[in-house]
């Protein structure tokens, strides 16, 4: 048998983080930014991590679930990528849709397809972010620009909007690092939850608003209208800060940063200190640049990827 590989980009969420794992819709894009893993059959395997194993087993109990004749061979691999990690860009959600594409396929010997990998992933995700939405890794295996919103655990919207993010919005876009938030996204989803346990009236008030700018992102994409998208990633980040996944830290340095532009994190967030990327809108581009450069701040252009999982070999 031959090797195998499958590559699958990062995403950005462009708005309905939090909101998504309360049944709220959420707008997500695959990015340029790839992570790739090969499996090479070998005598046997070796696990560079300790968490591989346990990810390994969730794709033995998918296949027993599904009644399939299971050849667990033996195999090495290795990874590559180039999305930042822990800083909400779904490294994870790539990581977990290759390791199921290729472990399925290995253990198998058939392709499988898209929807299934994402089933699998989907169970693999849950296992770094506990109560996971799925948008993650749904992203990363479809690629493009997706409208996400889960009813139930039966019940997934997953739909690949016709739709494109229009050249002057990219144009404007940049990625800021605030740094790698000392949570994990299960950590932040879990905060979350505390504050929902403890208030749900006033939370539900606030994903509420979270879906209207949402749709009203997407009917700016539509219509193309750049100043009503900016008030909706203006009023998406005030949101963000209400439910409480904005550190201080990130708070401070947008305030310094708005006389160039506006942004919202993207992802999990974080509260103790640094909140992962943040997606950021910039009057003007250069200028803004020049300023990240200025004060040492590292950045990402931002580029959708309408390629979501492939498979490289
Ligand atoms: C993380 O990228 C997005 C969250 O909404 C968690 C999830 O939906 O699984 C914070």
């Amino acid at each position: 048998m031959k090797s195998i590989q499958y590559s699958a980009p990062a995403k950005v969420i462009i708005s309905g983080e939090h909101a998504v794992v309360y049944g709220k819709p959420a707008l997500v894009c695959a990015i340029n930014k790839r992570l790739s893993i090969k499996f090479t059959p070998a005598k046997k395997t070796i696990y560079i991590d300790d968490i591989f194993p346990k990810l390994e087993r969730f794709v033995l109990d998918f296949l027993k679930l599904k009644k399939e004749k299971i050849n667990k061979i033996e195999y090495s691999y290795s990874v590559e990528s180039s999305i930042p990690m822990g800083r909400g860009l779904g490294s994870s959600a790539a990581y977990c849709a290759c390791i199921s594409a290729g472990l399925l396929e290995l253990f198998t010997g058939r392709e499988w397809s898209k929807e299934e990998i994402n089933m699998c992933a989907y169970k693999m995700e849950k296992y770094f972010h506990k109560n996971s939405s799925g948008v993650d890794t749904s992203t990363s295996v479809m690629g493009g620009l997706i409208y996400y919103r889960k009813e139930f655990e039966f019940l997934k919207t997953i739909s690949s909007l016709a739709i494109k993010i229009p050249k002057h919005f990219i144009d404007s876009l940049v990625l800021i690092d605030t740094g790698k938030p000392v949570e994990t996204t299960g950590e932040m989803v879990q905060s979350v939850g505390a504050l929902y346990n403890k208030n749900s009236k006033k939370m539900e008030i606030i994903f509420n608003e979270i879906e209207k700018a949402t749709k009203r992102i997407i009917v700016s994409l539509m219509k193309e209208d750049l100043s009503f998208f900016i008030d909706n990633i203006k009023e998406n980040q005030d949101l963000l800060g209400q439910i409480g996944v904005v550190s201080e830290k990130t708070k401070i340095l947008l305030n310094d940063l708005k006389t160039y532009g506006v942004g919202k994190i993207t992802g999990g967030g974080g509260k103790i200190d640094s909140s992962g990327y943040i997606l950021f809108l910039c009057k003007n581009k250069d200028e803004c640049i020049r300023q990240l450069e200025k004060k040492s701040i590292s950045y990402l252009q931002f580029l959708p990827s309408y390629t979501g999982l492939i498979k490289e070999l």
